[in-house]
This record gives C-alpha cells, structure tokens and sequence, in this order.
C-alpha cells in the first residue's frame, strides 16, 4: 500500500516549504525537523494523510500521534485546556512539552491521529522549520518521529533518508536538531509524566513525580487505547441476528471500511466506523477479514487488542 517514492531532500527556505505545504495539502506526509527529533508530518484532519503517515513508517500497529500546532490559540481549538494545563503552555510553549488533554468540542483532528481516544497529545513546536510548516499549511500536523517502526528517533535529515528513504517523497533538511531527545509527555489533569525528556520532572513543577511506567516502549499497552464497547467478532462473512457488520472489499455490511478494499482508506476509516458500530442498535460488532499485507498489518493488530478486551 505504500508505493516506492523518490525522496528528495531540500534545504531549510522558502523553496523548501512550499514544496512541503504543496505535498501536505495532497495528503502526502513529509518528513521536517523540530527541536526535538525529525517528525513525519501531515494534515491531522485528514485521516487518509495519517494513514499514509503510518504506511510510511511500517507501523503494525495504530499508536496515537503527537499533533502539533502553531500557537496556543490553535491547540485550545484542537484540546480543552484545563488551568494547569494553561500554565505548562505559558512555562513551556513553544517548546519540546506535549500534553495529553480531552478533545475540544469540535477538534478537527482525525479520529485514526488519535487512534480512536478521547485524549489527544498536543505540542506547540519551537524550530523554525516546524513553525514555517505549520504557518504555511495552516492546519494542525500529526508528526510522530521519522523512522521505519522499531528504529530509533532521527536527529538529523541523513537518519531520516537511512531509515524511510524510498518510503516519503521529501525531507527538509536543516541540520542536527537541538534536543536530541524527543519531547516530554505529561498528562497535566493528574500531574503523570508519561515520558520523560527534555522538560524535567523538576522544571514541571514539584507535584510532578519522575516517571514511573513504561507507556512509551509498549505505546500499543496504553490503557487508555480506545476499545469499542460491544463485543467484537472478526472475520465475519455475514452479520449475525442482532451484530453490526462492518465490510471490507466484496464483504458488504451496515458499513464498509473500503468497497474497492483499499487499506489506506481502510485505516483512514477504522476508528470512525468502529465509534459509529458503537453507536449503532447492534448489540455486537462483527468485521470482514482484512488482508494482513501493508497497512492490513496495524489494522489487524488494532481490531485483535479490540475483540480479546
Ligand atoms: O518530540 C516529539 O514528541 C516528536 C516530534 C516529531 O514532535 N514526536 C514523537 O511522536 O515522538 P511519537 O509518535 O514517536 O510519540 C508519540 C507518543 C507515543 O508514545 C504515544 O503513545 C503518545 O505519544 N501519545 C499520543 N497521544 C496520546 C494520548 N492521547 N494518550 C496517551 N499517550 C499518547
Ligand atoms: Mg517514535
């Protein structure tokens, strides 16, 4: 599902920024340094642009991602800023702090960035790439690092080319980044750090107690991951009496996660469709077989974590 790319790699300027806002706003993901590490960046509303993200990346499955925004203005559109989370944005904004905070009524985000959770993980970015990026896009980004899954976090454009060259069109190259680590993530409603980096438990504040679990090497054993509420049956052929099917290629049901049984639009449309069999008079939810290849692999992965529960 991801096709072979030619990927270019073009200087921090001008140029360099409307080539990427151009790729951005066809949905392409491209892959622009921050402060902290290189980030695979596209349209966080788009759910097929995220879904190409985790084509990219090979990911087996759907974590959700970092969306970054341009100012605090914007990510109050995105995220519901409690006090606390309002005094880390004013300490640490722009900079390498996300926060994990409940969707905004009416947050534009792609529910597939989130991977289906009512938290979304928002960071307000420092480095001038990033900035001009999300100037010129003027649409919130999902940017998880840019590396192939399983490989380490790319501080510069060459680990970025070594790791996803031939599987993203462009990177924008401006050099080492600052940090080197990427950033610190924090729930501020229960003061958690989530993971640890460049803004310390001490710079947080002294209820912030050092880091403790291990949310960040095993993302997929998040416990908040998002999980239907209605049993889950898959490689359903047909709907039972009483289940919601939701149908993939030939497999037709209440709902389709693609007719032509394409698997970008497939991961485009899982969490959606998931919340909508939620939501349905259904008493349980069944799913057509999804093939494993590509993309087929995270949507597999996500649907099995949902049907053992
Ligand atoms: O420095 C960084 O944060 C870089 C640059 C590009 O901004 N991005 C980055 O993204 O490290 P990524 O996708 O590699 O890591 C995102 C982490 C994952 O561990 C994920 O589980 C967590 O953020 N996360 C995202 N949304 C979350 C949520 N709603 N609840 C809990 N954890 C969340
Ligand atoms: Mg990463």
């Amino acid at each position: 599902t991801n096709p072979p790319f030619e990927t270019i790699a073009l200087p921090y300027g001008e140029a360099a920024i409307a080539e990427a806002r151009a790729r951005i706003a066809r949905g392409e993901p491209v892959a622009v340094p921050t402060e902290t590490v290189y980030g695979l960046a596209a349209d966080a509303t788009d759910a097929a642009a995220v879904a190409r993200i985790y084509a990219a990346k090979g990911r087996p499955s759907f974590n959700p991602l970092i969306v970054h925004a341009p100012s605090l203005e914007a990510a109050r559109g995105i995220a519901a800023f409690d006090a606390e989370a309002e005094r880390l944005a004013a300490a640490f904004w722009p900079g390498p702090l996300t926060m994990v905070l409940p969707r905004a009524e009416g947050s534009p985000v792609a529910a597939l960035a989130t991977a289906g959770l009512e938290t979304v993980a928002v960071r307000v970015p420092a480095h001038r790439a990033m900035r001009a990026l999300l100037e010129a896009c003027g649409k919130p980004l999902a940017a998880p690092s840019a590396n192939a899954s399983g490989a380490i976090s790319p501080t510069r454009c060459s680990h970025v080319l070594a790791s996803l060259g031939g599987r993203i069109g462009l990177v924008i190259d401006d050099g080492p980044t600052s940090a080197g680590l990427e950033s610190t993530i924090v729930a501020p409603a229960s003061h958690a750090i989530l993971r640890p980096g460049p803004v310390t438990a001490e710079m947080l504040g002294p209820d912030y107690s050092a880091y403790a679990g291990d949310a960040v090497t095993a993302p997929g054993q998040l416990a908040s991951h998002y999980a239907p509420g209605k049993p889950l049956r898959l490689e359903a052929v047909n709907a039972k009496p009483g289940e919601w099917l939701i149908g993939f290629g030939q497999v037709t049901g209440h709902d389709t996660l693609s007719v032509t049984g394409d698997l970008t639009e497939a991961a485009a449309r899982l969490f959606d469709a998931l919340h909508r069999a939620d939501a349905s008079d259904g008493q349980a939810i069944a799913i057509a077989p999804i093939p494993s290849d590509g993309l087929g692999a995270a949507i597999n992965d996500r649907l099995a974590r949902a049907a053992v529960r």
